[in-house]
């Protein structure tokens, strides 16, 4: 994977995503180990370049190429060069002439980072473009449920709400089904794009048929900032339709695992409970984000450790 951009879970293989999920099984006994520093990124810079809000993706990616011994630099929109007009073309192409060796990007247009790959030659890591992609919280995800579940083949995943919006329920897809899991989709009609109609995904508008027997459940927040008007019920309905709460929960498996992204809306898409209920892996993902960017960055950037 050496050198290889990091855009979508498209242009992942099964066996790179193992790739990926070995090496965060490193990656974090390391971290848990106590002296977090390793000399493999020493050397290598790393821009962090953020035009969407983020305290999870950001922050991780900053400490996984800290740890790594990279010399990694921040940027959002606000404080960049593009609040006075310059375009991202060109943001790009400053940064890259400062000598980076890898750009970690979120922005709001679909299609943002494949788009940097074309301008500029460092290593493209997309953090996040529009409701597109969002790769390296699908490889997190994955990387929870196997340290949970010991496998993920067959295993059956619920991915409940704003699926039309959600960049992590489109890059969950496509490495869910890759590692053979079987993928059921539910939220509302006006947010259940047909665009996931292929092997491996099923498609309800009754949230309890999805998560019926289910062993994972990924909850996700209600993307308003993305949404025209009129695509979304008033909250309290939403709520009591789709929302995931305790009393919702004793359709899925005793040992089904809880997931959300973050940032949580809660008591909306998925109640206080069963955030902090024993099943909910919510915090376990956010540990392991570093893990998992750990071993994205040492892989592309690296090789990987032999
Ligand atoms: C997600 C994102 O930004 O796409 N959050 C994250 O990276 N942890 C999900 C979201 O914003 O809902």
């Amino acid at each position: 994977m050496l050198g290889k951009s990091v855009t979508a879970m498209e242009n992942f293989t099964a066996e790179e995503i193992r790739a990926v999920l070995s090496a965060a099984r490193k990656m974090k006994q390391i971290i848990r180990g106590g002296d977090k520093k390793l000399p493999n990124l020493r050397g290598k810079a790393i821009v962090n370049l953020f035009f969407e809000p983020s305290t999870r993706t950001r922050t991780s990616f900053e400490l996984a190429g800290k740890y790594l011994g990279a010399d990694v630099v921040s940027i959002t929109g606000g404080t960049s060069s593009i609040v006075k007009g310059e375009s991202l073309r060109d943001t790009l192409r400053t940064i890259e002439a400062m000598g980076v060796d890898a750009i970690v990007m979120r922005h709001k247009a679909e299609g943002a980072a494949d788009y940097a790959t074309q301008v500029v030659k460092p290593v493209i890591i997309n953090a996040g473009d529009g409701a597109h992609a969002h790769p390296s919280q699908a490889i997190l995800d994955l990387f929870t449920i196997e340290q949970h579940k010991g496998r993920l083949a067959e295993l059956k995943v619920a991915i409940i709400g704003d699926v039309l919006h959600s960049r992590v329920a489109r890059s969950d897809v496509y490495a869910m089904t890759k590692m053979g899991m079987e993928v059921h989709l539910a939220g509302p009609r006006t947010l259940l794009p047909r665009f996931f109609e292929f092997e491996g995904v099923t498609v309800h508008e009754d949230v309890d048929e999805a998560i019926r027997h289910a062993d994972v459940i990924n909850v996700l927040r209600i993307q308003l900032e993305r949404q025209q008007a009129g695509l979304f019920p008033s909250t309290r309905e939403y709520a009591r339709v789709f929302g995931i709460n305790e009393e919702r929960l004793r359709l899925a498996n005793d040992d089904v695992l809880i997931l959300h992204p973050g940032p949580q809306n809660k008591g909306l898409e998925i109640s206080s409970e069963v955030t902090y209920c024993a099943r909910s892996a919510i915090q376990e993902q956010v540990q392991n984000g570093v893990a998992v960017r750990m071993a994205l960055l040492d892989l592309t950037l690296n090789g990987g450790t032999k």
